[in-house]
């Protein structure tokens, strides 16, 4: 949610930070600004958003600067509600990722001593906090140590000033990153818009203070000068590119079956860490939308392969109403930022149970807040709608399966990534044809199936905005078969096994009511070509093969209905990728 940059160095700062900006929309783009250190503190900023701006932000002067792109939350997406923010005098300026909760009572007593307000949002706040502290030391750094313990919430902050060449990072519960440079150096909310510049990265911890000159980077916790480890970043700038794709997302979905074999490969049991690879008495997963999905397929594994309980708690809920939970705890999130799945590890920590966090995204904060982390090699995923980061959870979830069973899915798990790659094959286009004329969608299937039907209709209201809505097949009948019509297809999975002809029941009960049914089931089931309307043949026989190839086709059919719609695939309207508050 927001997405800052910073930079000191020798480069004129606006285009680095605008080319920054442009990779950071998916966290948000209702409104952009930059702001630069030239004659005084030098500012654009605009509603909208800054991919495709062509006006004079990049004339900014300065080798100095912050930028911001803006996901709303306090304040209506405005001119006057982008960031940066300036204090009175016009001298500091602020860039701010999260949200500042007690930002109505300080709002109130700055306007009592005198502050004036330029916009609605929270973090406007924090610049008149700063400008007060700089008028009794007048220096930047003392005023940002000042201001942050006054601060309540969720920040990454830059700030800069017109009287001082530093350039000031705080952070304390959204991601902040320092890209270390050859006298340069970067801040931002990931490692997208530095990936360019270097690969040397420092990601601050909660509560550091960093001040940056182009030569020098000191880090400061508690008013304490600390160090804190240079990290690798092995992500490089062509992974961050479209590459010739139309939008990152179909990118994406082609990089899957590389990204599944990377991470089974990295996930080996040798890189699990002791308390996970044995078998555990009771499993807990905590996430939220894909990952939580993909977290329900776990569940479905592990208790039915493994035969270890398990239970699956959105991260949202677990963190308010935490049942009593006891054995291992494992946290996904693409992201590693997810401020729900990062406060329920912590409560599940505070319960003694062993965490277990899976991510995408080195440096990420849940690898500070679980005990333990493996990372998923999908690389940068930088469409909002989550595809390779999820078949890259379902490698590292599909790896801890076979480890509990000790090794029986090896084979499959070496060659599932063939699985995907011949997925991409299949031809959609009457599924795709029928999807964009619909209303609204339903995505039916049993078992580990209906985890797939609940991901595959996220992906289609999240991208295509046609509702869509996954149910366990049974459950149909009690209640949503009221909503049956032509206009309202169903997209069932049915594969064999014993829910194979209760399938087929549910499947000729939708077509009783008007529903157009696209079924997705094994290559040469001649059942299903004869009793839905439309069917697509699934390559792979082992369950997890099934699993992925009934999830790829379903990514893909939603992507090519957003397309065939106009949607704004990538940057779908109103989400983040990156969701770091409540
Ligand atoms: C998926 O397409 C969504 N963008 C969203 O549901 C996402 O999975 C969710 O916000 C959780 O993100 P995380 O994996 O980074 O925690």
């Amino acid at each position: 949610m927001c997405g800052i940059v910073g930079y000191v160095g020798m480069r004129d700062a606006a285009p680095v930070i605008i080319e920054g900006l442009k990779k950071l929309e998916y966290r948000g783009y209702d409104s952009f600004g930059v702001a630069t250190l030239g004659s005084g503190i030098e500012l654009v900023k605009h509603q909208g958003r800054i991919s495709g701006y062509a006006g004079s932000a990049n004339q900014l002067h300065g080798k100095i600067g912050i930028g911001h792109t803006r996901w709303a939350t306090h304040g209506v997406p405005s001119d006057a509600n982008a960031h940066p923010h300036l204090d009175c005098a016009r001298r500091i300026a602020v860039v701010h990722n999260g949200i500042i909760e007690n930002f109505s009572s300080l709002k109130r007593d700055l306007i009592a001593r005198g502050h004036r307000f330029c916009s609605d949002t929270d973090t406007e706040v924090v610049v008149h906090l700063i400008e007060e502290a700089y008028a009794r030391d007048h220096d930047i750094l003392v005023a940002v140590q000042q201001t942050v313990p006054l601060l309540k919430g969720s920040f990454a902050l830059l700030v800069i000033t017109a009287d001082d060449p530093r350039l000031i990072a705080a952070r304390n519960q959204s991601p902040l990153v320092i890209g270390i440079g050859d006298g340069e150096h970067f801040a931002a909310s990931d490692m997208t818009p530095v990936l360019e510049y270097t690969e040397r990265a420092i990601f601050l911890e909660d509560g550091d203070i960093a001040s940056l000159l182009p030569e020098k980077i000191e880090i400061f916790h508690a008013g304490t000068l600390v160090s804190r480890e240079i990290q690798l970043i092995n992500w490089s700038p062509e992974q961050a590119k479209k590459g010739g794709f139309p939008h990152f997302m179909v990118k994406e979905i082609y990089e899957q079956p590389l990204a599944f074999f990377n991470t089974v490969c990295a996930t080996d049991t040798t890189t699990l860490p002791a308390f996970a690879a044995e078998k555990p008495s009771a499993v807990t997963i905590v996430a939220c939308g894909s990952s939580y999905h993909a977290g329900l397929i776990f569940r479905y594994l592990v208790e039915e392969i493994c035969g270890i309980p398990a239970r699956l708690e959105f991260a949202s809920e677990f963190r308010y109403f935490p049942p009593p939970v006891e054995g291992l705890v494992i946290g996904i999130t693409q992201s590693g930022e997810t401020a729900d799945t990062l406060t329920a590890l912590r409560k599940a920590r505070a319960q003694h149970c062993k965490t277990l966090a899976i991510t995408n995204v080195v440096g990420s904060s849940v690898s500070r807040v679980a005990d333990e982390t493996l990372f998923m090699c999908a690389g940068p995923e930088i469409s909002v709608a989550a595809t390779k980061s999820f078949v890259a959870q379902l490698a590292v979830l599909m790896q801890i399966t076979n480890c509990w069973t000790g090794g029986k899915c090896d084979e499959i798990l070496q060659h599932a990534h063939e699985v995907i790659d011949d997925t991409l094959l299949i031809d959609l286009s009457n599924a795709v044809s029928l999807c964009v004329g619909a209303a609204s969608i339903f995505y039916v299937g049993r078992g580990p199936f209906y985890a797939v039907s609940l991901e595959g209709a996220l992906k289609m209201k999240e991208i295509s905005y046609i509702h869509a809505e996954g149910y366990a097949a049974g459950e149909l009948k009690h209640g949503p078969f009221a909503l049956l019509s032509p206009e309202t297809p169903a997209i069932a999975i049915c594969m064999p096994g014993e829910t194979y002809d209760v399938m087929c029941s549910n499947i000729k009960e939708m077509k009783a009511r008007g529903a157009p049914v696209i079924a997705l089931g094994c290559v040469g089931d001649s059942e299903l070509v004869d009793i839905a309307d439309i069917f697509i043949p699934l390559p792979g026989t082992h369950l997890f093969a099934q699993i992925l190839s009934s999830l790829v086709v379903l990514q893909i059919i939603a992507y090519k209905t957003a397309v065939a719609l106009g949607r704004d695939v990538d940057k779908p309207r109103n989400l983040a990728k990156s969701v770091t508050v409540e």
